[in-house]
C-alpha cells in the first residue's frame, strides 16, 4: 500500500514538475530568462525628402527605468503607418542609444543641439568602458544598416547593467538619447555615393560649423550633416516622408544571478600615442571612426587582391570574458576580426549582403552582421593584452566614410552558480514531495 501510494505522489509530483518546470513562457518559475520584459518604443518623428539628409539627437527617450540588466536592443526604420522602409529607399546610416545623467530640476532637453556626441555642461554623460578617447564612441548601442539582420541578445546569465541607484549621484536621474541618422535616396543620381556621403554629390565645402573641410577630404561624416541634400537625378520630385527608429528592447529586473558585462568598442583608425608628461606616461587614444579606401584599380592592389585590410593594434587594461562581439562596416565591407596578443581569433565577424529589394535583404546594401557568442569562459581577454583589430573592405571601387568598429561585451567574472537551473529543479521536487508528506 505504502510503496504504491509513494509511487503514486513521485509520478504525479514529476508530471506536475513537467507542466511547471517545461513552459518557460508562464513567467512563473525557473531562471532569469523566464522573467524577460520587453518593450516596443517609436522615436520621434524624423522627416525627409528625397536627397535629404537628417542627423538628430533626441533626448530623453522612452527607454526602461530602474535597476535593470538589458539583455537586447533591436531597432529598424518604419513609416508612419509602421511598414518597414527599405534601405534603398532611406539609408540607415547609423543609429546610436547613449546614456546620460540629468539634474532633476533641469527641464527636458529635447531637440537637436548641433553636437554628435553630449557635452552640455548640465549633463554628464556615461560613456561604456572604452576604449577611445573622451566622448568618442561611447555608446551603448548602435548598429548601421545591417540592423535587422544582426543579433543582439545577451546570453543568460549576462545584461547591461543600468539605473543602479548607487552609481547615479545625488539629484541626478538616469537618461537615453538617441541618434538617428538617415539618407533619404529616393531619386538620387549615385545612391551609394549619397549614403556615403561624398562631398561633390551633396556640394559641400564646409562642415556644419562653416569651417573649410580638410584638404583632401573626400567624404563622410562632415559632408552629410543635418538638412544637407545629395544630388538628385534632373527633374526627379517626390513627396517628403516621415520615419521613426522603432526600438525593442529586452531586459530583466536586477538581481544577483545576473552577472553584469562591460561595453567595449574598438576602432580601427585608433592610432594610439603614449604621451609622457608631468603625470608620468598615458596611452591616448586617437579614434577617427572614418576613413577611407583607395580603389585598387588606382595601383595599390597590395597583393591582397583587391581587397583593403586595415589594422589596429592597442591594449586593453583591462580584460576578462567576452561574451559576445560584433564589428560594424559599411558597403564594401566585407569583415573583420579580432586577434589577441599570441594571434588568435577573439572573434571574427562576417558582413552579409541582400539579394533582393525587399526590407532586410536589400541587394549591395549590409543586410547584417555575424555575430560571437563564445561558450562562456571559453575566449578570455588577459588584463592589458595587446589587441589587434583588422577590417577588410572590397577595393574595386573606392570608397569614403566608412568604418571599422567592434562592440565587445566582457565578463570581468563567471557566473559563480553554473548549474543554476538544475539546483533550482531539484530544490522545487523536494518542496513538492513535502507537500505531499
Ligand atoms: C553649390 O554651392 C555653391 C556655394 O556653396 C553654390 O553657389 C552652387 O549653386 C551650389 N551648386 C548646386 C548644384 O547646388
Ligand atoms: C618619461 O619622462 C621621464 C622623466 O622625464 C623619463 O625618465 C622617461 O624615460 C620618459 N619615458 C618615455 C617613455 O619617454
Ligand atoms: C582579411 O584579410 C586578411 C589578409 O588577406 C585575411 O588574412 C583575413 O582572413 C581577412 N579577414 C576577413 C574577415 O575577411
Ligand atoms: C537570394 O539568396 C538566397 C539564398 O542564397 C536564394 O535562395 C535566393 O534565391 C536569392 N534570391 C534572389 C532574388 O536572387
Amino acid at each position: 500500500m505504502c510503496l504504491v501510494s509513494q509511487d503514486l505522489v513521485l509520478s504525479l509530483a514529476i508530471l506536475l514538475l513537467v507542466l511547471l518546470l517545461g513552459t518557460p513562457s508562464s513567467g512563473a518559475f525557473g531562471g532569469a530568462e523566464n522573467n524577460v520584459k520587453s518593450a516596443v518604443f517609436l522615436s520621434p518623428k524624423v522627416e525627409l525628402r528625397p536627397g535629404s539628409v537628417a542627423n538628430k539627437y533626441y533626448y530623453d527617450i522612452d527607454f526602461p527605468r530602474g535597476h535593470v540588466a538589458l539583455k537586447s536592443f533591436n531597432a529598424e526604420v518604419v513609416d508612419e503607418a509602421g511598414n518597414q522602409v527599405p534601405l534603398h529607399e532611406t539609408y540607415l546610416h547609423h543609429w546610436v542609444v547613449a546614456r546620460y545623467y540629468q539634474p532633476k530640476h533641469v527641464t527636458t532637453h529635447t531637440g537637436y543641439d548641433g553636437h554628435r556626441i553630449l557635452h552640455k555642461s548640465d549633463h554628464i554623460s556615461v560613456r561604456n568602458s572604452g576604449i577611445c578617447q573622451e566622448h568618442t564612441l561611447g555608446q551603448y548601442f548602435g548598429l548601421g544598416s545591417e540592423t535587422r539582420g544582426t543579433a543582439t541578445y545577451i546570453p543568460d546569465p549576462f545584461g547591461i547593467e543600468i539605473g543602479n541607484p548607487d552609481e547615479i549621484p545625488d539629484g541626478y536621474e538616469e537618461k537615453w538619447v538617441v541618434n538617428i541618422h538617415a539618407i533619404d535616396t529616393r531619386g538620387a543620381e549615385d545612391k551609394k555615393g549619397c549614403t556615403e556621403c561624398w562631398c561633390d554629390l551633396y556640394n559641400v565645402t564646409m562642415n556644419e560649423y562653416g569651417e573649410p573641410l580638410k584638404p583632401g577630404y573626400k567624404g563622410g561624416l562632415y559632408c552629410c550633416y543635418d538638412y544637407t541634400q545629395c544630388k538628385l537625378r534632373e527633374g526627379f520630385e517626390g513627396p517628403k516622408r516621415s520615419i521613426y527608429l522603432r526600438y525593442t528592447v529586452k531586459w530583466v529586473d536586477w538581481d544577483n544571478s545576473v552577472v553584469p558585462v562591460k561595453i567595449y568598442i574598438l576602432d580601427v583608425t585608433d592610432s594610439l600615442k603614449i604621451s609622457n608628461d608631468s603625470k608620468g606616461p598615458s596611452l591616448n587614444h586617437n579614434c577617427k571612426v572614418e576613413y577611407e579606401v583607395d580603389s585598387c584599380s588606382a595601383g595599390n592592389t597590395n597583393g591582397n587582391g583587391c581587397i583593403d585590410v586595415r589594422r589596429s593594434t592597442v591594449p586593453m587594461q583591462s580584460g576578462g570574458y567576452v561574451v559576445y562581439g560584433v564589428a560594424h562596416q559599411h558597403s564594401g565591407g566585407i569583415g573583420s576580426t579580432l586577434y589577441g596578443q599570441d594571434g588568435r581569433v577573439i572573434c571574427s565577424s562576417i558582413a552579409s549582403y541582400g539579394n533582393g529589394t525587399e526590407a532586410g535583404n536589400e541587394e549591395d546594401y549590409i543586410v547584417g552582421m555575424s555575430t560571437c557568442y563564445p561558450q562562456p569562459g571559453s575566449v578570455k581577454i588577459i588584463d592589458g593584452e595587446i589587441v589587434t583589430l583588422e577590417s577588410n573592405y572590397s577595393s574595386s571601387r573606392a570608397h569614403a566614410g566608412v568604418m571599422g568598429l567592434f562592440y565587445l561585451l566582457v565578463a570581468e567574472e563567471l557566473p559563480q552558480q553554473q548549474h543554476f537551473r538544475h539546483s533550482t529543479r531539484s530544490s522545487f521536487f523536494l518542496d513538492i514531495k513535502n507537500m505531499f508528506y
